[in-house]
């Protein structure tokens, strides 16, 4: 059977890497069509389609920036698309923005009589008036559709219900979670429960995916509770696929995995949801996926990597250049850039040194006497206990690293120490509280 390689560079059928993101799904027959941002010339949305989730094959560049004036240069996410049975049509939402910032924070709406046509655009706006960026939609079995979206500047998430015909807002039904400013949503329904994935709201950076559920999309949800790990194996939610099989149903996560250096080189991630009781779901990490859609089931393998990247404030501690005693620096999260990651030796279970994976040198600290303002840089040299760390838990998916000979915190410069690609360390919990909050982000490949 044919894998899903998680991470990896998918092509369609005829070889072209697939540009599908922030995508949805819709099944017709025994096709599942795939809808997703395109940023290729002049491109916006395109679909591809597939009998068995492994080989695509491009169907159609459903919307261009030819496709109306007011895509010329717009910029358009997440699309999604559902059918609608009163007026036959496909209905497609998305996220509108004017193509140089973020400002516009619209939905746009379009349509056409075949999946995978070439769209026409109705219209873009403000939903009731309210902002809307970060988007999806969701078909009740009575046949309701609803319009989710993050409003008021990404700090609340509003659940819409939709008109008859799915082109325009009926009526704002939910605002959840004010103020914690969830994106990314993307819901399912299993048995009795409405599900809602979403993650936090950090630009192109993965962070803690979290889900709720609820007995009614319009009725009380529960609080968010965390799923995965602190970055959602590098991942940010797109889509929940259910694979209805004779044997079982399975959930598909489906993700994005943004290169925030480069949003050409994004990857797409799929992973089962897993179900402890009819509210407590699981992710786990699989790097391949052999999806058996008769029965439903999907088997999974894990390749384990003892590889992390480490970051703070959305930077990630990197080396340029590490020849001789090389100073270590940051940078954004960059999945082309080996330069990003570490390896962590243990010595013990609490004591490890931290290993620069390209270079093979240890993170050590120098100049001790100068503390709270030491460097740290790179050595060749296995010696000192100096260059010995552990790790503290300090809530929410954070570290502390301590350094084990001089008991301080590693502290991620700030950003004049970043222009001098220097990495000072300071007494825990001092005033460089927040750049000692390490994420250690495992890579999941
Ligand atoms: C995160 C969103 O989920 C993406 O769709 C995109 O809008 C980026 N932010 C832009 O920074």
């Amino acid at each position: 059977m044919l894998k899903i390689r998680n991470g990896k560079i998918w092509r369609d059928t005829k070889g072209n890497v697939i540009h599908c993101h922030g995508g949805g799904f819709l099944k017709q027959g025994d096709f599942f069509y795939w809808f997703g941002e395109n940023r290729e010339q002049g491109r916006l949305v395109s679909c591809y389609r597939s009998l068995d989730l492994v080989s695509w094959e491009f169907c159609n560049d459903v919307v261009t920036s030819a496709t109306h004036p007011e895509l010329r240069s717009a910029n358009c996410e997440r699309p999604k698309v559902l059918y609608n049975e009163k007026t036959q049509t496909y209905v497609m939402w998305l996220h509108w923005e004017n193509g140089v910032d973020y400002s516009a924070a619209r939905c746009g709406v379009l349509i056409s009589d075949r999946i995978d046509g070439s769209y026409e655009y109705l219209y873009s706006f403000r939903p009731l008036g309210h902002m809307s960026r970060d988007c999806t939609l969701f078909k009740d079995d009575d046949g309701a559709a609803y319009f989710i979206s993050a409003a008021n500047h990404n700090a609340d998430l509003h659940i819409y219900r939709l008109s008859e015909d799915y082109r325009e807002i009926a009526a704002l039904e939910m605002v959840l979670w004010p103020g914690e400013s969830r994106e990314a949503p993307a819901v399912f329904k299993r048995g009795q429960y409405y599900f809602m994935v979403t993650s936090g709201c950090t630009g192109w950076h993965p962070n803690q995916v979290k889900y709720a559920y609820a007995e009614s999309i319009t009725g009380e949800w529960s609080p968010l509770i965390n799923i995965g790990t602190p970055t959602g194996y590098d991942t940010q939610p797109t889509y929940v696929l259910p694979i209805v099989g004779v044997q079982q149903t399975t959930y598909l996560y489906v993700a994005d995995r943004w290169d925030p250096s480069n949003y050409h080189n994004s990857r797409y991630v799929f992973l089962p949801f897993e179900f402890a009781s009819d509210t407590a779901l699981d992710l786990q990490w699989a790097s391949e996926l052999a999806v058996d859609l008769e029965l439903g089931v999907v088997e999974t393998t894990v390749n384990q990597s003892n590889l992390y990247r480490m970051r703070a404030n959305l930077q990630y501690l990197a080396v340029d250049n590490f020849e001789g005693v090389a100073p270590v620096s940051f940078s954004r999260l960059n999945y082309a850039n080996e330069n990003q990651l570490w390896d962590l030796e243990y010595s013990n279970s609490n004591s490890f040194r931290i290993r620069h994976y390209l270079s093979g040198k240890y993170l050590t600290p120098r100049n001790l006497s100068n503390e709270p303002h030491s460097e740290i840089v790179l050595d060749e040299h296995k010696s000192h206990i100096s260059q010995e760390w552990t790790v503290k838990p300090t809530g929410d998916g954070y570290v502390s690293i301590l350094n084990s000979y001089s008991k301080l915190a590693l502290t991620f410069g700030s950003d004049e120490e970043q222009k001098l690609l220097q990495m000072p360390f300071a007494k825990e919990g001092d005033a460089a509280c927040d750049r000692q909050k390490i994420i250690l982000a495992r890579v999941y490949e």
